[in-house]
């Protein structure tokens, strides 16, 4: 399969040195880049520095022979699979709600018949005033989808709102539409849970797993892609937090539970996240001390609420559709299938995390989806946002089928 193309737009703000990690991770990706860089992105990156990262030419002007000769506009833009704004300032942000094209970036984004994508940056005034907040909300109208911008410091010394995203972050968005053909889950409101928890035992030190929340977190943005409303209940992890959704961050079981329950009701739940299953009984309120002659202390362990089993009870509150994992090392789908049966969710995804298989914290899984009776779907390996891309395609193919019987 060739190569996915995205179409890298490079606007003027300090925010464009980010947008040079951004390619390097999509080049990292396997994608190819092509970049135009705006007159203004030209005074803060170089096309040079733009060029031999992306490993092509770059483009800048509209009106230029040779740009124009070797690669027109409309070609530009529809040779992509994906545009990218990374920054997006809220000068362009202006045009493109607008559908003003008066330079190369805002002609393609008028010619494109692709999905666009921006990363907002700018000055958190600038982000908050209410002509850019109803161009954005004009952008998403139109099915521009956003990340970030984050909140932090910024180059202009003020703190707020306004930050681009991180280029992981931004990264994350892209695989996530790339992966997603339209919004099949449009209207759907989904909760999924990722990561592992961490369970006190002092206030220094705590009981975690080997969960980097990669698949969870993969799940999480390709339903949002996919239109979703989503409600992403996250464990302490490294991951990015995914572009178009809630993001609720907790540590321990309990207020993973408690985060999830106050975010009923919703159509599906996914529960991703490798939750303790012991919390210690008695939380030491200060930080353990060794001392010679003391005995090492005792840890006492009381089992943690499952989660998925709470949310898939029978009642009026119950999700239509919930999702567990069986994250095992043998016997995978016996395991599964008691799992299905104990917990009484509607399916599982049962993949190996034997410590050769690299599943824990790697780019890759290898799943079954095991529903009720039927013979369960092995899914070849692939990386964790495909698995995510085909779970949102059984999901929306599960909701078509019930909208049709209803019918
Ligand atoms: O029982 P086990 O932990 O193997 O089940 C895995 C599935 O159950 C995962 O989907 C996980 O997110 C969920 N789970 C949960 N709450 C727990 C334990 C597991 O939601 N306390």
């Amino acid at each position: 399969m060739a190569a996915r193309r995205i179409l890298l737009i490079i606007a003027g703000g300090i925010a464009a040195y980010k947008s040079l990690e951004l390619i390097r991770r999509l080049k990292e990706r396997d994608l190819a880049v092509r970049a135009i860089l705006t007159k203004a992105g030209a005074e803060f990156v170089t096309p040079l520095a733009v060029a031999s990262l992306a490993g092509e030419p770059v483009f800048s002007e509209l009106f230029s022979l040779t740009d124009e000769a070797e690669m027109g506009h409309i070609r530009l833009s529809r040779e992509a699979d994906l545009v990218v704004v990374a920054p997006a300032t809220a000068d362009l942000l202006a045009k493109m709600a607008n559908g003003l094209a008066d330079d190369l970036a805002s002609t393609a984004l008028l010619a494109t018949d692709k999905p666009v994508l921006v990363a907002p940056a700018m000055n958190p005034q600038m982000w908050q005033h209410p002509a850019t907040l109803r161009n954005v909300a004009q952008l998403r109208a139109d099915g521009v989808r956003v990340v970030g911008p984050n909140p932090g410091d910024t180059a202009c010394g003020e703190t707020g709102l306004g930050r681009m995203a991180e280029p992981d972050q931004i990264a994350l968005a892209i695989e996530a539409t790339l992966a997603i053909a339209g919004q099949p889950l449009a209207g759907l409101r989904a909760l999924v849970t990722s990561g592992p928890t961490h369970e006190a035992i002092d206030p220094v030190r705590y009981i975690a797993n080997r969960s980097s929340g990669k698949q969870g977190h993969a799940i999480a943005a390709a339903l949002a892609a996919a239109g979703a409303q989503v409600v992403l209940v996250s464990g302490p992890v490294a991951e990015p937090p995914p572009a178009d959704l809630r993001l609720i961050k907790v540590a321990s079981a309990e207020e993973m539970l408690a985060a999830c329950q106050a975010n009923l009701p919703q159509d599906v739940v996914i529960g991703a996240a490798a939750v303790a299953d012991w919390r210690v009984a008695a939380r030491a309120p200060h930080k353990l001390k060794k001392a010679p002659g003391l005995a090492s202390p005792r840890l006492e362990l009381t089992a943690n609420p499952d989660i998925l089993r709470t949310l898939a009870r029978p009642g009026p509150m119950r999700p239509a559709l919930v999702i567990g994992f069986a994250a095992e090392t043998e016997q995978l789908l016996a395991h599964a299938r008691a799992k299905l049966a104990s917990k009484g969710c509607d399916w599982i995804l049962a993949n190996d995390v034997s410590t050769e298989t690299g599943v824990f914290g790697g780019g890759h899984n290898t799943v079954q989806l095991v529903r009720g009776d039927a013979e369960p779907e092995a899914w070849p390996r692939s990386t964790k946002m495909a698995v995510a891309a085909r779970l949102v395609a059984a999901i929306a193919c599960h909701f078509e089928s019930r909208r049709t019987a209803a019918a």
